[in-house]
Parts: structure tokens; sequence; C-alpha cells
């Protein structure tokens, strides 16, 4: 495309492979599937007057020198990405899977000096809504034995199970819950709550203490329509 400027880089990187500093600084990011990214690197040296993005060492995403417009290199980065050039910051719409890896910054400053920069971007899907599944609930006297397990369909996911004050302490926070409740400890809901480093999302089972089971939230629905519905004939049958 620009044969005279290609030659000239491809002499000026090999002249400065000697120089070229590669920081300790380097960065990452964890970032949710769908999201737009921008991938900043903090302490890059101002007027550099060559910058280049690539995805590993393989593919240029884009180049840019000073006085010029961003060039974008045709890639599958080519629609999806916008440099500015005045903070060398890579903006990213909608990052999948595709986009995980690592990313280098190379700038060249005016003194002919090269620095590289690495972040690594994490692509990851939000976690997908956990569902309670009772494995067991037991009255034994006043007191009552529950087994609950929370089922997800990714394993690698935190679990924090709450009740009316609070959450469980930290030795009974796994995918399966085990207690003996008490009179003085019992509670009227036990949620599941699942989170990775991008979200997180919860599942409810409603009781009436000890251990009788009231409603899960999707059956609050439906008994919130019954009444309003038997309320209605009611309503109708009395006008
Ligand atoms: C990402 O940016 C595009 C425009 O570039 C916009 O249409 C879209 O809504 C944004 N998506 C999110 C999740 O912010
Ligand atoms: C960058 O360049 C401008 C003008 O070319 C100069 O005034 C400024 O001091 C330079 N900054 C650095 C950090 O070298
Ligand atoms: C070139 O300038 C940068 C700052 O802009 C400085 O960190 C670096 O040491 C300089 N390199 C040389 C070879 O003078
Ligand atoms: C509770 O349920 C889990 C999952 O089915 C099971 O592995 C575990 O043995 C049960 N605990 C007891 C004490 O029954
Ligand atoms: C499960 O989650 C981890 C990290 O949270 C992610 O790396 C992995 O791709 C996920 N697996 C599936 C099948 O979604
Ligand atoms: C409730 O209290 C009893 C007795 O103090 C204790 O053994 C039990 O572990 C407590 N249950 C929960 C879920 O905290
Ligand atoms: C459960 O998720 C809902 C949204 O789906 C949220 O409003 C609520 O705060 C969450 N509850 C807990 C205990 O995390």
């Amino acid at each position: 495309m620009y044969p005279r400027r290609w030659e000239l880089y491809l002499t000026l990187d090999i002249l400065l492979l000697p120089l070229l500093v590669t920081s300790n600084q380097d960065t990452s990011q964890i970032v949710m599937s769908g999201s737009n990214v921008s991938l900043q690197i903090s302490e890059i040296p101002k007027n550099f007057t060559h910058l280049t993005w690539l995805h590993t060492t393989k593919q240029k995403i884009v180049e840019w020198t000073l006085g010029e417009t961003p060039n974008y290199f045709q890639s599958r980065f080519k629609d999806k990405v916008i440099l500015d050039p005045e903070s060398a910051v890579l903006h990213i719409k909608e990052v999948g899977k595709e986009e995980n890896g690592i990313y280098l910054l190379r700038v060249l400053m005016q003194n002919g000096s090269e620095k590289e920069r690495k972040i690594t971007l994490k692509v990851i899907d939000p976690v997908p809504k956990p569902v309670i599944k009772i494995e067991k609930i037991q009255k034994l006297d006043d007191n009552c034995y529950l087994n609950l397990s929370c089922l997800t369909q990714n394993e690698s996911v935190d679990y924090l199970w709450y009740r009316d004050s609070g959450p469980f302490s930290k030795e009974l926070q796994r995918s399966v819950l085990e207690v003996i409740i008490n009179p003085q400890n019992q509670s009227k809901f036990y949620t599941c709550q699942v989170s990775n480093p991008v979200s997180s999302k919860n599942d409810t089972l409603y009781f009436i203490p000890p251990c009788d089971l009231a409603q899960s939230s999707g059956v609050t629905q439906i008994a919130d329509w019954l009444m309003f519905t038997v309320l209605t004939t009611l309503g109708l049958l009395f006008t």
C-alpha cells in the first residue's frame, strides 16, 4: 500500500530491535462478552511519532503515523475498532471470545527509541441463571434439616448463599447448602447467588419457617395472578 514507508519501518524495526523495551507494567482486563472495550495503556510516553496495535505478535490491527489518519489493516478487527491517536487508546466494539488474548502496543518516539506494552484481554460470558434444587428437607422436632443445591451450567463460578439475616458463613459457601435450622435462626427465604468476575445472578426459595416451602418466585407470580382473578371475579359478582 505504502511501499516506501513500509520499507522504512521494516528497516527501523530491525535497527531498533536492541532498543526495544518490554516493561513489567503489563496489565490485564476482564470484560463481559458483547461489551465495548477500551484498551488503554497507562504511562505511554508522550510525543510518539508512530504507533502500532497488534493482537498477539502476528495480527497487526492498526498503525498510525504523526500527521496522518490511522491505517486499519485488513483483518476481522477492521470494522470493530477505532483508534484514538492522541491517547493511543484502542476502542473495540462488542467483543467476543475471538478477541481474547494479548494485545501489543508499539510506539516509536521522536528520538528513535521504541517501546512496547502488553495488555491481556479476557472475554467471559455472563453467568447463566442458577436454579435451586431441593435435595432434602427434613423436620426434626422444632428443627429443620435442609439440603439445597444450586445448579448452574458453568461450574467455575462463586457461590453465595443468603437468608433473611444475611449471607451464611464462609465455610458454607459452595454449590450445596447443608444446614440445620432451629427456631432462633430460621429464615423466610434462601437465595443462591452465583457470580463470575463480570456478572451475577440468583435464585430464591421461599419458606414458611421453619420448614415448609412457600413459593418460588415463579409460583409467586401465579399466586398473585390467581388472587387477582379471584378478587376480580368476586368484584364482578358483587357489582
Ligand atoms: C457499543 O457501541 C455501539 C456503537 O459503537 C453501540 O451501538 C452499542 O450500543 C454499544 N454497546 C454497548 C453494550 O454499550
Ligand atoms: C512534546 O513535543 C512538544 C512540541 O513538539 C514539546 O513542547 C513537549 O515538551 C514535548 N513533550 C515531551 C514530554 O517530550
Ligand atoms: C527517548 O525519549 C524517551 C522519552 O520520550 C526516553 O524515555 C528514552 O530514554 C529516550 N531514548 C533515548 C535513546 O534517548
Ligand atoms: C446433600 O445433597 C448433595 C447433592 O445431592 C449430596 O451430595 C449430599 O450427600 C447430601 N448431604 C446429605 C447429608 O445428605
Ligand atoms: C465458565 O466460566 C469461565 C470463567 O468464568 C469461562 O472461562 C468459561 O469459558 C465458562 N465456560 C462455559 C462453558 O461457558
Ligand atoms: C442455627 O443455630 C444452631 C444452634 O445455635 C446451629 O447449630 C446451626 O448451625 C445454626 N444454623 C444456621 C443455618 O446458622
Ligand atoms: C437477585 O437478583 C435480582 C435481579 O435479578 C436483584 O435485584 C437482587 O438484588 C438479587 N439478590 C441478591 C440477594 O443478590
